[in-house]
């Protein structure tokens, strides 16, 4: 049987821990590549994770390089390159550096893997889904960006927390951009399938909310170096793993939307059905006019970031 061959671009935090988690579960094998000034940093941290392998029981091979080559005839292809934010500063303070990464990346990427899917992750995360939809010319099935993963598990670890019960029976449905805009719905968010607008009070959902939308940045504050990476790693493994075992998972996802939500040529969190293909469909729910304002709220900050791409 033919392995999965899973690339990521950027080893870092990100990259590493998305790896790790990939390489425990025998998604497919990893090929890991980097560009560091000094060293020969992608194939020590891919070294590293080889030798776990026989403690946690993995065979998985992973492969670190400076060299594209080692991506040729990929899956999938994870881009995680690029400037994580420091305190103080928002997603789209990074367009400017990370879309000169991304855009070499993904040339780099796509002249190899033609039929691959590319999963990006690197801030500000939905125009660097468009960035690539772009740069690509990928159908947009094949080009796809992470963030609602992330900041719905963020919003299932505060409702979690607040009611003293297990996260596994807790979900929570966040859609649009990955900003601070980002707009959480209480109303289509669980607790054992009950709406948590029937179990809390509106000012604890409130601040479920608001805590959500800040998630990244509490990491941030916290941390001072960096931003977050374990919860991230874990949102990318779930959804190359609904990929590449062909699952149908409905996840929200960044997409390229044409005429969803009344929304064109441009990249949004939306709930999609994730199988061996990418996006295999794109769910609409209908939603409340002042869901629709926060949307639009969220739709406004993600064109102003698209105005600073270099298209
Ligand atoms: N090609 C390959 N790798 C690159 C390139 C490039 N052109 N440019 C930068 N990198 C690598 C860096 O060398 C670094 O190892 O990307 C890696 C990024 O890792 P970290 O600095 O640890 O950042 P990380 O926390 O992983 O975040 C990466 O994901 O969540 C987003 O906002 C975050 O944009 C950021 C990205």
């Amino acid at each position: 049987m033919t392995r999965n061959k899973i690339s990521i671009i950027g080893a870092g935090h990100v990259g590493t821990t998305t790896a790790a988690w990939l390489a425990e579960r025998e998604v497919g094998d990893i090929v890991l590549v980097d560009i560091p000034a000094t060293g020969d940093m992608p194939k020590g941290k891919a070294l590293d994770l080889t030798e776990a392998g026989p403690i946690w029981g993995y065979d998985t091979q992973i492969t670190g390089t400076t060299n594209y080559e080692a991506t040729a005839k990929s899956d999938i292809v994870i881009v995680t390159a690029g400037m994580p934010r420091k305190p103080g500063m928002s997603r789209e303070d990074l367009v400017g550096t990370n879309a000169r990464i991304v855009q070499s990346v993904v040339e780099q990427v796509v002249s190899r893997s033609p039929d691959t899917i590319l999963l990006l992750v690197t801030n500000p995360l939905d125009s660097m889904v468009y960035l690539a939809k772009k740069v690509s010319g990928f159908p947009r099935e094949r080009v796809l960006g992470q963030a609602g993963v992330l900041d719905s598990a963020r919003m299932r670890a505060f409702i979690a927390m607040e009611m003293n019960v297990s996260v596994e029976s807790v979900w929570a449905f966040v859609m649009g951009g990955h900003g601070d805009e980002m707009v959480p719905i209480p109303r289509y968010s669980t607790v054992g399938g009950i709406p948590i607008t029937d179990l809390l009070p509106a000012d604890r959902i409130e601040a479920i909310v608001q805590r959500t939308r800040g998630g990244g940045g509490e990491i941030v504050q916290l941390l001072k170096t960096g931003s977050a990476y374990y919860a991230p790693g874990a949102a990318v493994g779930k959804m190359v793993e609904a990929i590449l075992k062909d699952k149908h998972m409905v996840l929200p996802a960044s997409a390229y939307l044409e005429g969803e939500y009344g929304l064109n040529d441009i990249c949004f969190g939306v709930p999609v059905v994730l199988g061996r293909r990418g996006i295999e469909r794109i769910l609409e729910i209908s939603l409340t006019r002042e869901e629709k304002e926060e949307l639009q709220r969220s739709v406004e900050l993600i064109r102003k970031t698209m105005s600073m791409l270099p298209l």
